[in-house]
Order: structure tokens, then sequence, then C-alpha cells
């Protein structure tokens, strides 16, 4: 028992967030490690992304390899109803954990060049759908009294940019709702974490390179990132890697600092509000 040389606890990783796991956007990159590395573990895998061929395939590989279960289900997490509908089906089976992936920008364009349809299915698929997943999988995770939450974020969601308009307000979302999370559900016994990922090697950002005639370098490997992720499942909330780009004094994008100060306003909300509802 206990963490192998990569720090993961694969024991761990089936008993506390096992049975299945449900990966949103799981058909390429990180989600698609994500899933393999889970598998290897032995938890059965739900893959969720749009192009159902190639989660089909993934799949066959999963059971032949790992000789787990898995459910592949095709659907666009950008439609107004996809967290009801991911619920629905797999209501079936016993969802230890949720890894909510799919999410990057593969516009990378200036906010009025886009038309506002395009910012808003980006605004769904980042907030509405990681929020109705959260509270319908939590809500499950509570009864039962275990269960994780992993939510890739970005270092975009640590401030604005230009091209970052929509992606990088829908990242800081993220990162506050799942630091918000973290210290509600703890509690619980349902571990939240948010990856605040660096720039990745992932088909999605190699495409985006690609029409921007630019170079994939200087890139953090894929699989790397998502071995940290199920490394930092159930420390949390906010896993930042080093960016190279950011000075210690830049507090707010230091993995240790944010717990601090989650912690602060939990101490402090609590004096605020508790007693009156609680
Ligand atoms: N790559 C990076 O440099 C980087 C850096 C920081 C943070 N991140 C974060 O890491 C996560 C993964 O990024 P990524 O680069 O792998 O790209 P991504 O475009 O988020 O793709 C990941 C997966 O999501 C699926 N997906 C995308 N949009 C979807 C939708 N509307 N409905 C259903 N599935 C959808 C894709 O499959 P289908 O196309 O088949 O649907 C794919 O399997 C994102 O949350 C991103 O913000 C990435």
């Amino acid at each position: 028992m206990g963490a192998g040389p990569d720090g993961i606890d694969g024991v761990r990783l089936l008993e506390r967030y096992g049975p299945w796991v449900v990966i949103a956007g799981a058909s390429e990159g990180m989600g698609r490690d994500y899933a393999r590395m889970l598998a290897g573990h032995g938890l059965n895998c739900v893959l969720v992304s749009r192009r159902k061929a190639l989660l089909d395939e993934q799949a066959a590989g999963l059971e032949r390899d790992h000789g787990i279960r898995t459910r592949a289900i095709a659907l666009d997490l950008s439609e107004h109803d996809a967290a009801q509908r991911l619920f629905d089906l797999t209501s079936d089976l016993d969802v230890g954990l949720y890894i909510s992936n799919a999410g990057a920008d593969p516009r990378g364009a200036y906010f009025l060049d886009c038309p506002i349809g395009d910012w808003l299915g980006m605004l769904q698929r980042n907030t509405a759908t990681v929020m109705g997943s959260c509270h319908r999988f939590a809500t499950a995770m509570k009864r039962r009294g275990r269960g994780g939450i992993l939510i890739m974020a970005s270092g975009a969601g640590l401030g604005g940019g230009p091209r970052l308009a929509v992606y990088s307000a829908t990242k800081a979302f993220e990162i506050a709702f799942a630091e918000s999370l973290w210290s509600e559900l703890g509690p619980h016994g349902i571990d939240v974490t948010c990856l605040v990922a660096p720039a990745t090697d992932t088909p999605a950002l190699r495409r985006l390179l690609e029409r921007s005639g630019l170079k994939p370098e200087g890139l953090f490997a894929s699989e790397e990132v998502a071995r940290t992720g199920l490394r930092e499942l159930g420390r949390g909330p906010t896993y930042i890697f080093p960016f190279a780009d950011v000075t210690p004094e830049q507090a707010a994008a230091h993995s240790e600092a944010r717990r601090e100060r989650v912690e602060e306003v939990a101490r402090s909300s609590a004096a605020m509000f508790y007693g009156k509802d609680d």
C-alpha cells in the first residue's frame, strides 16, 4: 500500500474514488491519459466527448488491456442540458469520481471577432455544465460519504489578457468554484482539487499552435500533467504548476498561499454565517 514511484496510491484511488469515474472530455490529451491511468488502477471509466468513434475505440482498448468496464457517451458539453443528460446516462452507475477536463479554447480569438454564440457555448461548457455535474454527482457522493472531483483549470484563470476574455474568465470561475467546494464538501468525505495546468502538449493545443504557424515547444507532457492531477487529488484545493513567468510575490499563483487563503475565508465566513442556518 502507499504511493508508488509516481506519487500515486492506486489502492487509495480505487477504494476512495471507485468503482466508476466519469471523465468529461476523454477522447484525447489529458482526458485520455486520466482514463488510461485510472483504468490501470482498476477503475471503470465513463468516457465523454463529442467524437463517438474515438471513444468506442478507446473503450475497447481499456477493457482489453485492463479488464475494466467502460461506457462511451457522445455528448456536446456546451449544450444547455448536458449536465442533466450526462447524469441520466450514468444514473445506474456508482460514480466515485468526476473529472471535468473538456475546457480548452479552440479559437484564440479577440472577443469581438467571434459571434457571441461561440462564447456562450464555451461559457456553458466551462461553467454551467461543470457546476450542474458537480451538483448532481456530489449529491450522490455525499450520500455515501466518499468521492472526488477534479477540475482542470488553467494559468489563464489567474488573470485575463488579449484573446483570453471568455476563456480566462471561465477558468477563474473553475478555480474559485473548486476552492469553495473543497471547503464545503471535504467534511462529507469528498475531495475536490482544481489543477491550474500549464501549457501542455495536447492535440487541441497543437491544432491551435499549428493554425498560427507556431511550433509546439516548451510544453509540459500531457501524461505528466494528468499524473499530477491524480497525485494532488485529496490534497487540494488548488494545485498550481510552477510558471516560469510568475514571481513569488504574486502570491495568488502559489498553491500553498491559495490554500491558506481559502482556509482564512472559511474561518471568517464561519464567524459571519454560522448560527444563521447551519
Ligand atoms: N493544453 C493546454 O495547454 C492547457 C493548458 C492549461 C489548461 N488546460 C486545460 O486542460 C483541459 C484539457 O485541455 P486540452 O488541451 O486537452 O483540450 P480540450 O479541447 O479541452 O480537449 C479535451 C477533451 O475535451 C473534449 N471536448 C472539448 N469540447 C467538448 C464539448 N463541447 N463537448 C464534449 N467534449 C468536448 C475533446 O473531445 P471531442 O473533441 O471529441 O469532443 C477532448 O477529448 C481544458 O480544461 C483546458 O482548459 C489545457
